[in-house]
């Protein structure tokens, strides 16, 4: 079976592509340099031929700065509204059935307990609400499409600029003060890169269709989830729990983007371990055992 996978430089995406291979998937890349936001025959045909003999697109870029993205809202709706209507179109005139990458924080802020798919989303922020446009875009195309909705992601290369739990650690290593601070405001589902590709090519084979959250069980505060990482890293580092407001954010983001995986539970997936579970694992891992030492 292959893959084509937009994003695949990104943190999800090179997770995809080594847990598709290592299950026997073949996968290529889309990068942004193969994609013309542009309605021309010539853009439409360079698509069209990436995806033949492609089985299933699995687009996973997105512009993922949420701050940026209120900032400059245009390039925003550009870079994850325009092109997913383009992916999906073309996914559609070719015949693959497609799945897109969202987020809990398409929910909003209405429910004070962990959304369910069947929770209607309110987002609030310019990044989620073009995440909630794209993901139309990708349901209207096919029937066969699917969107699935995760939290807080982690895991990749320690280098990697938008890896926070080694930027948390290098933070408190460096930290003068003997502590750190976190939003004790805040709720999500730290989720595990390498659980949700997998969970991902779980629903690919059973061809699941629709919207599905796929997060690592149990919730967690930023502050809960930075304390964790510290911690469990073994450093003796204070994590002090402060408020939102602290942060000077421009995104209004909501403090609720916790959920549970109940579409999948229901359909009797098995439940996706634990984020604390999934954290220890990575924390063993050799990338991060030498940020640690
Ligand atoms: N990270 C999270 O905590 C989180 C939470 C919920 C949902 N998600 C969703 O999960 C998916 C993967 O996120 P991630 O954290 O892996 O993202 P990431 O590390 O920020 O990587 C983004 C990827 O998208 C590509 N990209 C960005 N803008 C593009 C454009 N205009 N055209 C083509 N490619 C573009 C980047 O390519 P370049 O290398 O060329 O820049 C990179 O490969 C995204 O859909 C995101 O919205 C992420």
């Amino acid at each position: 079976m292959k893959l084509l996978i937009s994003g695949s430089s990104g943190l999800f995406g090179s997770a995809l592509v080594r847990r598709a291979i290592s299950s026997g998937y073949t996968c290529q890349s889309l990068d942004r340099s193969s994609v013309a936001l542009s309605l021309d025959a010539t853009a439409r045909d360079a698509l069209d031929a990436m995806l033949v003999g492609v089985d299933h697109l699995v687009h996973a870029a997105a512009n993922t700065n949420v701050e940026r993205c209120e900032a400059e809202p245009q390039t925003c709706y550009r870079d994850n509204v325009l092109l997913t209507e383009l992916l999906a179109a073309a996914a559609r005139r070719c015949g693959v059935p497609m799945t897109v990458i969202s987020s809990t924080g398409v929910y909003g802020s209405h429910l004070q307990r962990p959304y369910a798919e069947f929770d209607e989303a309110h987002p609030q922020t310019h990044h989620h609400k073009s995440k909630l446009l794209a993901e139309r875009a990708v349901l209207s195309a096919a029937e066969a499409n699917l969107v699935l909705r995760t939290g807080w992601l982690f895991g990749g290369e320690a280098s990697a600029p938008k890896n926070f739990v080694a930027r948390r650690i290098l933070e408190a290593r460096s930290t003068p003060d003997g502590f750190i601070s976190s939003n004790q405001q805040q709720r999500g589902c730290p989720t595990h890169v390498e659980d949700l590709a997998d969970r991902l090519l779980a629903l690919l084979a059973l061809n699941a269709q629709g919207v599905f959250n796929a997060v690592n069980e149990g919730t967690a505060s930023r502050f809960e989830y930075v304390r964790e990482i510290v911690e469990r890293a073994g450093l003796n580092v204070q994590v002090r729990p402060v408020a939102a407001g602290s942060f000077n954010r421009v995104a209004p983001v909501s403090d609720n983007e916790t959920a549970i995986n109940w579409r999948a539970n229901e359909l009797g997936l098995p439940p996706m371990r634990s984020w604390q579970s999934a954290l220890t694992n990575y924390l063993a891992g050799d990338e991060m055992k030498a940020l640690i030492v």
